[in-house]
C-alpha cells in the first residue's frame, strides 16, 4: 500500500467543500490541487485545504489542465449530474482513478463510456454512494448475509427529500438541480436507495436488473413553493416543470426479486429513504424503524399482525463490524459518518491501486436507472430493457476484493480485534 496518494477535486460547491474536509481526514491522503469553473469556489477549496491541514493547493478553473499538470493518483468529482461522467472519462484517460458523486445518467451511452474507459485504462470509477456505508444499511446487510430475512423477495427505497428551495433557487445559488426539474421527467436521483439495494441483491454478481417501468405524477409542488416564497410575478411561478412531483419506478431482477423506488423532492415532507427489505422470514422498514422476524418477534398470542419490533433491539447483535470499529475510533461528521467511510473506502482503493467496493459496473447500473426511467415515462410507462454492463460476466464474476470496506460480503476477519471485544 502506498503511504500517501495525491487526490485532486473537481467541483467545490456545497457538497465538494464539505467532502473535501472529510477527505483530508482520511489516512494517507494529500490534496495538492483543487478545481472549479468558478474562481471564488476554487479559491475557497484551497483555503479549506490550508485550514484543515496547513498545506498549499494549486487552484485550477480547467480540470483538464489540472489532470495534465498535477501528478494525481485519484480525483473526487463533485460537479453536476450532466458533467460527472465526462470528467470521469477524461480522468481515467489521464491515468487517474475516479470517485464520482452521485447522480443519474443522461444516456445509456454515457454509462458504456464509463465502463469501456475503465476497462481500457485499468483505472477504476467508483460512484461515491455514501448510503451504502450508513449505519442501519450496513447492519441490515449483515442481517441479510446471516440469513435473518430468509431469501430476499422484494426491496424498496426512496429519495424523499424536500428540496423545493434548493431546486427553485438554482439560478440565484448557481446550483445544478433546477434545469433537470425543468426539462426532464424521471427518477432523477436513484442511487442513495439503489446502492444498498444492489449490494443486498448481488446485482452484477449472480443477479442483474432485466427491466424497469416508471410512472410520474403531475407537477405542482415547485410552482406552489415559488408562488408562496418568491411571489406570483417571479418568472418560474407558472413554469410548466416537466419533472413529476412523485416518480415511482419498478425494477425486475433476473433472479425474480422486485424493487420499487420513489423520487419525491418537490412536496413538503420529512426526510426518508424508506428502505425496505423483505424476505421469506421477515421484513425491515426504515419508516418507523420497525422489524418483524417470524418466530423471533415477540407478540401476544393471536395478535402477531400488528406488532413489529423496534429495530434498536437488533442493533447490538447485528451491528456491522465496520461500524463497531468506527465507533471505537470516533465517528467523523458528514451525514452521520457515512461520508468519511465512503471516502476512506475510495482512498484505500487508490492507495492499494486495487478494485473499489463500488466498481464501474455498479456505477453504470445505478446511474442508468435515470435515463431508463425517462424513456419508460416518455413511452407511457412502457417496460424498458435494462442493459447488462458486465457483458455477461455477471453469471461468473471474479470474487470481490475482501477487506474492511467490502460491500459484497461482511469480511469479519479484518475486524478480529474489534469483534473479540
Ligand atoms: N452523496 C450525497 O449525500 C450528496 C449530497 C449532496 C450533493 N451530492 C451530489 O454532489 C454533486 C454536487 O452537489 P452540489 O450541491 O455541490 O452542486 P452544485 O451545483 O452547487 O455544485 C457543482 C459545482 O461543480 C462546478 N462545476 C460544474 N462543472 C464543472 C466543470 N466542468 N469544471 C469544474 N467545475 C465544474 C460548478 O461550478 C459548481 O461549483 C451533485 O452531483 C449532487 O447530486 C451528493
Amino acid at each position: 500500500m502506498k503511504e500517501f496518494v495525491n487526490i485532486g477535486i473537481v467541483g467545490v460547491s456545497g457538497r465538494g467543500s464539505g467532502m473535501l474536509r472529510e477527505l483530508l481526514k482520511c489516512d494517507g491522503v494529500r490534496v495538492p490541487a483543487v478545481c472549479d469553473k468558478y474562481e471564488d469556489r476554487a479559491n475557497r477549496g484551497a483555503e479549506i485545504v490550508k485550514e484543515e491541514v496547513g498545506t498549499d493547493a494549486n487552484v485550477y478553473l480547467d480540470y483538464k489542465e489540472m489532470f495534465e499538470k498535477e501528478n494525481l493518483d485519484g480525483v473526487y468529482v463533485a460537479t453536476t449530474w450532466i458533467t460527472h461522467s465526462r470528467i470521469a472519462v477524461d480522468a481515467m484517460k489521464a491515468g487517474i482513478h475516479v470517485a464520482m458523486e452521485v447522480g443519474g445518467a443522461a444516456s445509456i451511452e454515457e454509462c458504456w463510456q464509463l465502463v469501456r474507459t475503465s476497462e481500457e485504462t485499468g483505472k477504476f470509477c467508483m460512484l461515491l454512494e455514501n448510503c451504502c456505508y450508513d449505519r442501519n444499511e450496513m447492519a441490515i446487510f449483515n442481517m441479510v448475509k446471516k440469513g435473518v430475512f430468509g431469501e430476499i423477495i422484494h426491496m424498496a427505497g426512496g429519495y424523499q427529500h424536500d428540496l423545493r428551495d434548493e431546486i427553485s433557487l438554482g439560478r440565484e445559488n448557481r446550483h445544478g438541480r433546477l434545469f433537470n426539474f425543468q426539462m426532464r421527467n424521471g427518477e432523477l436521483y436513484p442511487t442513495h436507495q439503489l446502492g444498498p439495494i444492489t449490494k443486498v441483491l448481488g446485482i452484477n454478481r449472480g443477479n442483474r436488473f432485466v427491466s424497469l417501468v416508471s410512472m410520474a405524477s403531475k407537477s405542482r409542488g415547485l410552482n406552489e413553493w415559488i408562488k408562496n416564497n418568491k411571489g406570483e410575478d417571479y418568472d418560474l411561478a407558472n413554469y410548466n416543470f416537466n419533472e413529476g412531483d412523485i416518480v415511482t419506478t419498478m425494477l425486475k431482477c433476473a433472479n425474480g426479486e422486485t424493487v420499487v423506488l420513489t423520487h419525491d423532492c418537490s412536496l413538503p415532507r420529512h426526510y426518508s429513504r424508506a428502505y425496505r427489505v423483505q424476505g421469506t422470514k421477515g421484513i425491515y422498514m426504515e419508516d418507523g424503524e420497525s422489524i418483524y422476524i417470524e418466530g423471533q418477534t415477540k407478540h401476544e398470542e393471536g395478535d402477531w399482525m400488528h406488532h413489529p419490533e423496534d429495530f434498536e433491539g437488533y442493533r447490538e447483535e447485528y451491528e456491522h463490524p465496520l461500524w463497531k470499529k468506527y465507533q471505537q475510533d470516533g465517528v467523523h461528521a458528514g451525514h452521520g459518518g457515512m461520508d468519511y467511510l465512503v471516502l476512506s473506502a475510495f482512498a484505500e482503493s487508490v492507495r492499494l491501486d486495487a478494485k473499489p467496493p463500488i466498481d464501474v459496473y455498479d456505477t453504470a447500473v445505478m446511474m442508468a436507472v435515470t435515463c431508463l426511467s425517462e424513456q419508460s415515462i416518455a413511452l407511457g410507462s412502457a417496460p424498458v430493457a435494462f442493459p447488462d454492463f458486465t457483458n455477461g460476466m455477471w453469471i461468473d464474476r471474479e470474487e470481490p476484493r475482501r477487506g474492511k470496506f467490502c460491500l459484497d460480503e461482511v469480511c469479519e476477519e479484518y475486524f478480529e480485534e474489534v469483534t473479540a471485544e
